[in-house]
């Protein structure tokens, strides 16, 4: 049972639930004065982001939005309760059209593609759907569509007409990501319509400057448009009142953020879109026109929920008895907290979610993770590396979540992980109460005797883990849960070092089966407590102790396995993960790093612009340079100077030696041989040591390297460059 409280007083809602006597109770919000606001909810909704089809998964979707998800979900399932779990692909929107031109494909193609692949990385990992499907589905298309068209038909939205981004050449309006131009707060010269890469602010269109198409480089004008808009503005009273009188609980980013929203005023937004991928506008004379991809994405989790259920789907979605809870990322929480809720308040027969815990960013060895740069732990990759370790990167991403803030992936944390916590503490303390056993009784479980004030003290330190590890997760408080669950594989170790059992078994062999007997029974319980967490290696551990299923409602006790019963041949749950496993995860970085590093300077090059032209020198002042052409006779490193070569120039005179900051840019052979030009009247200069009667001249690139002026015919040394 899930009863919500709305108001203020702690106190109050303690009162309350010590008089009903509620058992799984979830605290969410403050009891009102008396009781009238209280729900209860009978079953529960999980939704999670519907990642877009332009790609595959990474280990931040996965931290950020479904291995929470999906630990909520299989909770919830081994409690009994009735829960659905949502997924699906999301695939319209610009995204999916910019892979599709950078790839050369159709958009069908790219989301045909990325959906199977998306879908496919899901299943590997776990991630317990009851549905995946995609919002190009003929259920989904109509569903949207017809919720649009209710809103149409009760006058929810204005039209208004606006002046729009247009490629005349191209013929086609642009929005957001397909517009590039200058940053007009850091002026990197590439920002997108919607946000600078470079120095992270979020941009709209109108903020570029020169802004151009992002495929084809072309120049853009204005033209008038007309489309839909939301009026969030119209909705602002109601939307503060529902988030920020009646969920104070929500996680503090999620409430802060929606705060700061509110605070600045609601605008309308468009909730159509000048393009030729979407759900067709469903009103007449919007030809070219579809459904903005926020409008029909979100849509998509009822679409999913109607076609797993064709016929039972209004209930998790109109009964006040359900409880909708959306798992998102925080580039999510607009779109979730306050123009869905206003969708779906403005069409008037669904339910509003009662919970979006959303977490914040995942980076990936302190940077942001990227597609675009492949920067990112791509799920399909990974278990070609780690063939079978599913629970390992669940495990070591729930402990790292950016829950509160953002988090950082790193390899070598992965494999601390895996190798300190995994298999040093929860899989050693399996294997050795596995081992003995299979020693000392053949694999049966021993009969439990007296009780040790040790042993008492050890059940009563793990009795409360159900009550703990519910009470977190009633929170969404996945890495704090997950501790718990782990605790009990410590307490274990623990019991066995304090107990000795290999050598007790020496003097007192009775006594030894005790300690078996209630270490089993530790073994079990963190079969049961992980279920949620790492199913893999709880499935494969209840095999080993042929423990059918996961009875959620008896963790926390002492007589999971009975005495007498068989267990199966105990074997690793976890292995250790070595050096160059993750050496060769730091070279493939090291690697993107470089390609990247490379292709930006492509990019550099091809935005470079011009210094402006420096003010006008007379001829006087330009007469008074004497720059003439020398021959390069030899040409050596400074030592302990890593900028500068030493060369031997033939002036025509006596030769002169000259020092020059190129030695990155040129090995000293290179140059032996070929005319260069110097100016031959600056005072001589010591550097180090040695005097240097003049300076050569090069040219400056634009990325800072240098290119040294060479004759391209045959001139005597000495002349003058004129
Ligand atoms: N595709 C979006 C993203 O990856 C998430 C869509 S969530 C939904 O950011 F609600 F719109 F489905
Ligand atoms: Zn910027």
């Amino acid at each position: 049972m899930f009863l919500r409280f709305q108001g203020r007083k702690i106190k109050e809602k303690q009162r309350w639930v010590s008089m009903i006597g509620a058992k799984n109770v979830t605290l969410q919000g403050n009891v009102n004065n008396k009781y009238r606001d209280m729900k209860e909810f009978k079953r529960t909704l999980v939704t999670s982001a519907l990642p877009y089809a332009n790609g595959g998964i990474h280990i931040g979707h996965l931290a950020g939005v479904y291995v929470p998800a999906d630990i909520y979900v299989r909770y919830l399932r081994l409690k009994g309760e009735e829960v659905l779990f949502i997924g699906g692909s999301d695939e319209h929107g610009v995204p999916v059209t910019i892979r599709a031109k950078k790839e050369g494909i159709t958009v069908q193609e790219v989301v045909d593609r990325y959906h199977n692949l998306i879908k496919d990385s899901f299943a590997d990992f776990g991630i317990s759907f009851d549905v995946y499907s995609r919002t190009t589905s003929d259920t989904h298309k109509k569903h949207a569509s017809d919720f649009f068209r209710k809103l149409y038909d009760t006058g929810k939205f204005v039209e208004l007409e606006s002046e729009q981004f247009y490629d005349e050449e191209a013929k086609e309006f642009l929005t957001d990501r397909n517009i590039k131009g200058e940053c007009p707060r850091c002026h990197a010269a590439d920002a997108y319509g919607d946000q600078c890469e470079k120095c992270g602010s979020t941009l709209s269109p109108e903020e570029l400057i020169n802004p151009y198409n992002a495929a084809t480089g072309n120049a853009l004008v204005k033209r008038p448009t007309s489309h839909w808009y939301l009026p969030l503005n119209d909705y602002q009273e109601w939307l503060e009142k529902w988030i920020l009188e009646d969920h104070k609980e929500w996680r503090p980013n999620v409430y802060g953020q929606c705060k700061s929203w509110l605070d600045l005023g609601l605008r309308p937004r468009a909730v159509t879109r000048d393009l030729n991928w979407g759900i067709p506008v469903p009103v007449e004379g919007a030809e070219g026109k579809v459904l903005y991809v926020w409008f029909d994405a979100p849509i998509g989790y009822i679409s999913n929920t109607k076609e797993l259920l064709p016929n039972d789907w209004e209930k998790w979605w109109k009964q006040e008895d359900t409880r909708l809870l959306h798992f998102i990322g925080k580039d999510n929480i607009v779109f979730h907290c306050i123009v869905f809720p206003t969708m779906l308040k403005a069409e008037g027969s669904y339910i509003l979610p009662e919970n979006v815990p959303s977490n914040e960013f995942l980076n990936l060895e302190d940077d942001k993770i990227s597609t675009s740069r492949n920067w990112a732990v791509w799920l399909h990759e990974y278990l070609v590396d780690f063939p079978g370790k599913q629970d390992v990167l669940r495990y070591v991403l729930t402990a790292n979540a950016p829950e509160t803030k953002d988090n950082n992936f790193t390899w070598k944390d992965f494999q601390a992980r895996n190798n300190n916590e995994l298999v040093a503490v929860y899989g050693n303390f399996v294997n050795r109460a596995l081992q003995l056993t299979k020693k000392y009784y053949d694999g049966v479980v021993p009969a439990c005797g007296e009780l040790t004030e040790t042993d008492k003290a050890t059940i009563e330190e793990f009795t409360n883990v159900k009550a703990e590890v519910e009470r977190l997760l009633d929170t969404f408080r996945f890495r704090d849960a997950q501790k718990e669950a782990m605790n009990l594989a410590r307490i274990g170790n623990k019991y066995l070092a304090d107990s000795e059992p290999w050598k007790v078994v020496k003097t007192d062999p009775e006594r030894v089966k005790t300690i078996m007997h209630l270490s089993l029974q530790l073994v079990a319980n963190l079969a049961i407590a992980f279920e949620p967490f790492l199913p893999f290696s709880s499935a494969k551990l209840r095999g080993m102790l042929k423990m059918e299923n996961a009875d959620w409602s008896r963790l926390g006790n002492t007589d999971l396995l009975v005495a007498g019963h068989q267990l199966d041949e105990p074997a690793l749950l976890f292995e250790k993960i070595e050096d160059d496993a993750i050496d060769a995860q730091m070279l493939r970085l090291e690697k993107i790093k470089e390609e990247n590093e490379r292709l930006k300077q492509l990019e550099e090059a091809k935005n470079f612009k011009a210094q402006p032209i420096k003010p006008n020198v007379s001829f006087e002042d330009w007469e008074k340079l004497d720059i003439r052409v020398g021959t390069v006779l030899e040409c050596e490193r400074v030592p302990k100077a890593d900028k500068l070569l030493k060369f031997l120039i033939a002036d025509g005179l006596e030769n002169r030696t000259i020092l020059s900051g190129i030695a990155q840019h040129y090995a000293p052979e290179e140059l032996v041989g070929k005319q260069i030009c110097f100016i031959a009247n600056f005072p001589p200069r010591k550097i180090r040591g040695i005097e240097s009667q003049g300076m050569i001249l090069s040219a400056e690139n634009f990325d800072g390297s240098l290119g040294v002026i060479t004759l391209d015919r045959e001139t005597k040394n000495g002349c003058p460059v004129v």
